[in-house]
């Protein structure tokens, strides 16, 4: 793992993350209570230390939109910012496959093997399957034995939620290294002949790995909220509980997004701002202390709206890529995050705010003190050669417990006399492989 820079100037948040001129009493009794015999937690701080992103190859571009629905360019791009979007054209690229070379990619930045991730987090709108959780197959392919796995549905501010958790779990004690990981492939969910959502959506998968360090700083405040009664406002109808698939409910295409674009428009431009506020506040901060802004990337409207003209944080502190991507969902902010890093618009000790929101409804934010550095060393060969032992080795693994539990299933069960009489009536549901071939780096 990198080694993450203390500063003097670093501002000290307390375990539950608040800093000292937050709230000073609260401070001081968590420091009476840590003399006690209790063992600390294994860090004080969630740290951001790796970070890496997938998008499937096939650009779709606005010109190519025009062949498909009644749309054109100019209306694309005046009304949204987009002009691409990246989509899994191949049926074997998928939420899990986008997500585990992304995944992979956050690991080697972190130089952190798998094995020692204590939770997978897989925030999607997307998953593989209802369930099981597509962060389960990302475990497998990833080999990452000791760790806990399960999705996040939160849709567009699922990534930041992930992240709430992954603080709250290294604040408490419980975890050192946490994979949180937005992915989506919304192009299997899209109506390809509804021009009100079609032009807005791209397929992609971002990852960061967030490791526990007594070093002051990282993930320092967060926000969530929700209002349920907008939930009709962003939906997938059909294939739930409430409404579960039928040939009725795809022939009438409730199986797709249905969006109330204006609706979203209004709620979004609100919370934006305001859940903004929220945690640089809980921080410490003012809009002026922040270096860089990573926020969803819906729209470019939105953006303007809510952060350069409502919190007046200047057009070159806001990172936007949407016009390459379109709204990927939860993947947009940690695409964001590594294309920032790449282009050089994030260094240690810069004070950055993540900021989303989406279908529930739902928003979230939080602000960092970054302190990794990023600057990205090579890997060894030997390195890599052995990273890539390990998942081969854990695709094998994995084969070989599927082959474990086949075994059981085809030997007589001495403790179940007769049930062996008869035959299985129902096939068994084929789990398509995550590890193998499917996956494309
Ligand atoms: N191409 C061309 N014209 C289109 C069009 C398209 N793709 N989609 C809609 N139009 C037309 C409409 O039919 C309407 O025509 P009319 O005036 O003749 O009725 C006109 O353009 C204006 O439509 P309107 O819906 O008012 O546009 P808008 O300015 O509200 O922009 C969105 C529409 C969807 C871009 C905008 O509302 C939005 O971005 N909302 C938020 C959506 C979002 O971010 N969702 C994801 C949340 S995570």
């Amino acid at each position: 793992m990198p080694e993450i820079k203390q500063t003097p100037t670093a501002s000290e948040p307390t375990t539950n993350g608040a800093t000292p001129h937050s709230n000073g009493a609260e401070s001081a009794t968590l420091k009476e209570r840590q003399t006690d015999a209790i063992p600390p937690p294994r860090g004080r701080y969630a740290h951001i230390v790796g970070w890496g992103y997938h998008v499937p190859e096939k650009v779709i571009t606005n010109q190519d939109l025009e062949q498909i629905v009644d749309t054109n360019d100019e209306w694309i791009r005046s009304r949204t910012g987009i002009a691409e979007r990246h989509v899994a054209a191949d049926p074997k690229e998928t939420s899990a496959t986008l997500a585990i070379v992304a995944a992979r990619k956050a690991l080697e930045v972190a130089d952190v093997p798998a094995n020692k991730i204590d939770l997978i987090i897989c925030a999607t709108t997307t998953p593989e399957y209802l369930f099981p959780a597509t962060a389960c197959l990302i475990q497998d392919a990833l080999g990452a034995d000791n760790a806990g796995a399960f999705d996040l549905s939160a849709a567009c501010s699922g990534f930041v939620y992930g992240l709430a958790m992954a603080r709250g779990q290294i604040l408490a004690g419980d975890a050192e290294y946490v994979l949180v990981i937005g992915t989506e492939t919304l192009s299997r969910i899209v109506d390809w002949t509804d021009r009100d959502t079609c032009i807005l959506f791209g397929d992609g998968a971002g990852a960061v790995l967030v490791a526990a360090s007594e070093v002051p700083g990282g993930i320092l405040s967060v926000d969530l909220g929700s209002d349920g009664s907008g939930g009709n406002t962003l939906i997938v109808p059909a294939g739930g509980s409430a409404m579960s698939t039928s040939l009725e409910t795809v022939s009438s295409g409730m199986h797709y997004v249905k969006m109330d674009g204006k609706a979203v428009f209004r709620f979004a431009t609100r919370v934006m701002a305001a859940s903004t506020r929220k945690v640089l506040e809980r921080a410490g901060y003012t809009t002026d202390d922040i270096d860089l802004v990573v926020p969803h990337q819906a729209n470019i409207r939105i953006i303007q709206n809510s952060v350069l003209n409502q919190l007046k944080i200047p057009a070159e502190k806001v990172f936007v890529n949407l016009q390459k991507y379109g709204n990927t969902s939860t993947a947009s902010i940690p695409i964001a995050l590594c294309e920032a890093i790449e282009a050089g618009k994030l260094k240690p000790g810069y004070k950055v705010v993540f900021v989303g929101f989406g279908a529930g409804l739902t928003w979230a934010a939080c602000a960092l003190d970054w302190r990794t550095p990023v600057e990205r060393q090579a890997a060894g060969w030997w390195k890599s050669t052995r990273r890539q032992a390990t998942y081969s080795a854990a695709a094998a693994r994995s084969m070989w417990k599927r082959a474990v539990r086949w075994v059981y299933d085809v030997l007589p069960d001495p403790e179940t006399p007769g049930r062996d009489e008869n035959p299985k009536e129902t096939p068994e549901t084929p789990i398509k492989e995550t590890g193998g071939e499917r996956i494309k780096e």
